[in-house]
């Protein structure tokens, strides 16, 4: 019923010779993928890809957005910017934005809220620490994280976002989550949901990330509620890439 979706987060990578080499090569095999895919480049490289993507089963996103419309702002990068490079998705909350650049929760909801409202889908990135899970704090923290989500944009909203799963110990660690324990905390996710709106639990897609490559990706998607994954050094080369969307 849902459909499987690997998306690529290029993050601070890639020149342009190499976003051309890139893209053309997951254009190549795009005719043996089913899944959606979606690769989210650096602001500069949107236009790039755009146009080597036009007409093509390759969808566009961003890495991040501002929540302001224009004006003042310097050095950020508006929603309907993104949207004039044909870009639909944009990836809010990755742990390296949380971490690094100081977005709290409550950041990421409005980001959220911003891309959901201008009619971009945000890829709404969640997870816990080593330390967290550790602690078995792992079902609390994503279930905090979705809920600023669900108390500032209303559980409507859901239906254009993606939620990915990333734990931050997995992301380029090469340390994956198993299938049991990412397949555990997508269950708890999908019964968060469910507490608000069951149909909304059935229907959002919930990614796996986390050191997904071509050799973990089958298993992974395989779970019952693992709809995909975010791909971030993996899909950085087109033939590891398609691998993974061929997995789904
Ligand atoms: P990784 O990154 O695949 O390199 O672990 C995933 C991500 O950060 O989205």
């Amino acid at each position: 019923m849902r459909q499987t979706i690997v998306a690529g987060n290029w993050k601070m990578n890639a020149s342009k010779e190499e976003v051309s080499t890139l893209v053309m090569g997951i254009l190549s095999g795009m005719s043996e993928v089913e899944s959606k895919v979606i690769v989210c480049s650096p602001f500069p490289y949107l236009s790039q890809v755009e146009a080597l993507t036009t007409h093509s089963q390759l969808h566009l996103g961003a890495q991040t957005v501002s929540i302001h419309p224009s004006g003042a702002h310097t050095g950020e990068v508006s929603v309907d910017m993104i949207k004039d490079f044909g870009a639909d998705y944009v990836i809010v909350g990755h742990s390296e934005r949380r971490s690094m650049y100081g977005e709290t929760d409550q950041d990421v909801a409005n980001k959220v809220k911003t891309v959901v409202d201008s009619g971009l889908t945000a890829l709404f990135c969640i997870g816990e620490t080593l330390e967290e899970r550790e602690a078995g704090e792992t079902e609390a923290v994503v279930a905090r994280q979705i809920q600023v989500v669900i108390d500032t944009c209303g559980i409507d909203a859901f239906r254009n976002i993606i939620i990915a799963y990333e734990p931050i110990w997995a992301i380029g660690t090469g340390v994956t989550a198993s299938p049991q324990q990412a397949q555990d905390t997508h269950a708890s996710i999908r019964a968060l949901l469910a507490t608000n709106d069951e149909n909304i639990a059935q229907s959002t897609p919930i990614l796996y990330g986390g050191s997904m490559n071509p050799s973990n990706a089958a298993e992974l998607i395989a779970c019952e509620d693992i709809d995909g994954g975010l791909i971030g050094g993996a899909s950085l080369k087109a033939e590891d890439f398609l691998q993974i969307c061929k997995a789904g």
